[in-house]
């Protein structure tokens, strides 16, 4: 099965960029940091044997797709992934709209997997077009009284609760259990679904939670049989790839088995492949010695396609969290060209020589191609290209971007995936939190863990009078 690939050429150009030496230099510390992933972190883990400095050590993430598909294969009924998918199946035949609660890592990395691979106005759809899955909808992201009032408008229009059109159900996602955000609006949520569906609320609520947490408390006590776990050892922003991601994706109808096994395709070849061939170890490097070396500290994820955007800013907090510590780590930014280049592209042509450009190109078009079209007076003047057609049209403009970044000295790298489908994003995600923990190596820093969160928290909890 192919693989996504890495396009590193952009880098090595004269004065800003890299030299092919540098990076080679690297290679042992790249097969040392990978090695003791596998030969450490996992066994550490496994054995509960981590040292206080190495804590949290949430590296579970590495094996789990290999995991899930390994017992769903070999254990079919037992297996979490027949969990992830009967349950999905139950909730979609008894409503049209799911609500997913969540912030941070218990939301970013299921709207990165719908927006990346549902149709771009899926919860437009009717339920036919729509495959019979559900609208789903994101909430429990901040404290924004418009939006949460908003959503609930909108669930609370239809009120024929016997009429699956008209039912709602609600997915609270929390590893803690005890998020403020996620915990108010399950709470408002939860009101509003007692007053539709009146008694018993249990059928249309499933939680993804760590055991025992207040989360976990609440939904037994309202009877709800079905609970997805959080696995241990898989932090936030490493659980997309976990029920947390899985079981929105399924709802809305994803082959979450390819998902997972684009991801074991990627760890495969992160275990396998020589440091100077392996994509993530040099994706790694790449970052590191731009940030280091070239004060290059902005990492610039510039995606080509507009269902990518999600993604973009599911690695914005993955890196942000992981590796912003101890007064290190680049600075994430996404971009959507061709959009942004009406924004943002003016400074990275032109502005600080703080930046390393990430380029992510999905490569083939899931749709057939639009051609721009003649039109009879030509007042556009746009048929001389007329016969073009919009993915043409893209491929200029990234050609265009690529020879005007090379002609000011500023360096680029390319991910290429070919197609975006779930095999490839599966590979994408898994390469991403990969790197950024190979990353966070290089940098000596834990990319577990986030403990500069909790003083907001506090903070919070106190001016709550709490
Ligand atoms: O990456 C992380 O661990 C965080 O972003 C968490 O996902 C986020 O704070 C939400 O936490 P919880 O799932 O416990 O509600």
């Amino acid at each position: 099965m192919s693989l996504i690939e890495l396009a590193t050429d952009g880098v090595f150009i004269p004065q800003r960029g890299l030299q092919k030496e540098e990076l080679s230099a690297l290679d042992g510390r790249l097969a040392e940091i990978r090695d003791s992933i596998y030969e450490r972190d996992l066994s550490e883990f496994a054995a509960g044997t981590a040292s206080d400095e190495r804590l949290p050590l949430d590296t579970a993430f590495v094996d789990l797709p290999d995991r899930l598909l390994h017992t769903y294969k070999s254990d079919r009924d037992q297996s979490v992934l027949n969990d992830v998918l009967v349950v999905a199946r139950r909730l979609s035949e008894l409503v049209d709209r799911v609500v997913v609660l969540g912030i941070g890592g218990s939301y970013m990395g299921a709207r990165a997997l719908m927006e990346s691979l549902c149709h771009p106005y899926f919860n437009e759809l009717s339920r036919g077009q729509r495959g019979g899955y559900p609208r789903l909808y994101f909430e429990g992201n901040n404290v924004d009284n418009d939006a949460l009032q908003g959503l609930l408008d909108l669930l609370l229009q239809g009120n024929e609760w016997q009429h699956v059109e008209d039912r709602w159900g609600i997915v609270p996602i929390s590893k803690s259990g005890g998020t403020t955000e996620t915990a108010v609006a399950f709470r408002i949520m939860l009101a509003k679904l007692r007053e539709l569906a009146g008694g018993t609320v249990s059928d249309y609520i499933v939680p993804i939670t760590g055991a025992d947490g207040r989360l976990d408390q609440m939904t037994k006590g309202l009877g709800c049989g079905e609970m997805l776990e959080v696995p241990d050892g898989v932090g936030g922003r490493f659980s997309v790839l976990s029920a947390v991601g899985l079981l929105p994706a399924a709802l809305l109808g994803i082959d979450i088995v390819r998902l997972l096994e684009g991801a074991k395709a990627m760890n495969e070849h992160f275990r396998q492949a020589a440091a100077a061939e392996n994509i993530v170890l040099q994706f790694a490097a790449i970052g590191h010695l731009m940030d280091v070396k070239r004060n290059a500290n902005i990492r610039v994820l510039s995606v080509w396609s507009k269902s990518l955007e999600a993604i973009g800013l599911w690695y914005d907090q993955l890196l942000a969290e992981s590796l912003g510590k101890n007064q290190l780590g680049a600075t994430p930014i996404t971009t959507v060209n061709t959009r942004d280049l009406h924004s943002r592209a003016q400074q990275h042509q032109q502005g600080c020589y703080d930046k390393l450009i990430v380029n992510v190109l999905p490569g083939r078009h899931r749709t057939d191609a639009l051609t721009v079209g003649h039109h009879e007076k030509n007042e556009d003047r746009l048929n001389d290209i007329a016969d073009k057609t919009v993915p043409e049209v893209l491929d200029a403009a990234i050609l265009g971007v690529d020879q005007a970044l090379r002609g000011d000295d500023r360096p680029a790298i390319g991910i290429e995936l070919g197609e975006i489908n779930p095999y490839t994003v599966g590979q994408l995600l898994q390469m991403l939190m990969l790197a950024t923990v190979v990353e966070g190596r290089l940098l000596h820093i834990n990319p577990y863990g986030q403990p500069g969160v909790q003083a907001y928290k506090t903070n919070m909890d106190r001016n709550l009078g709490r």
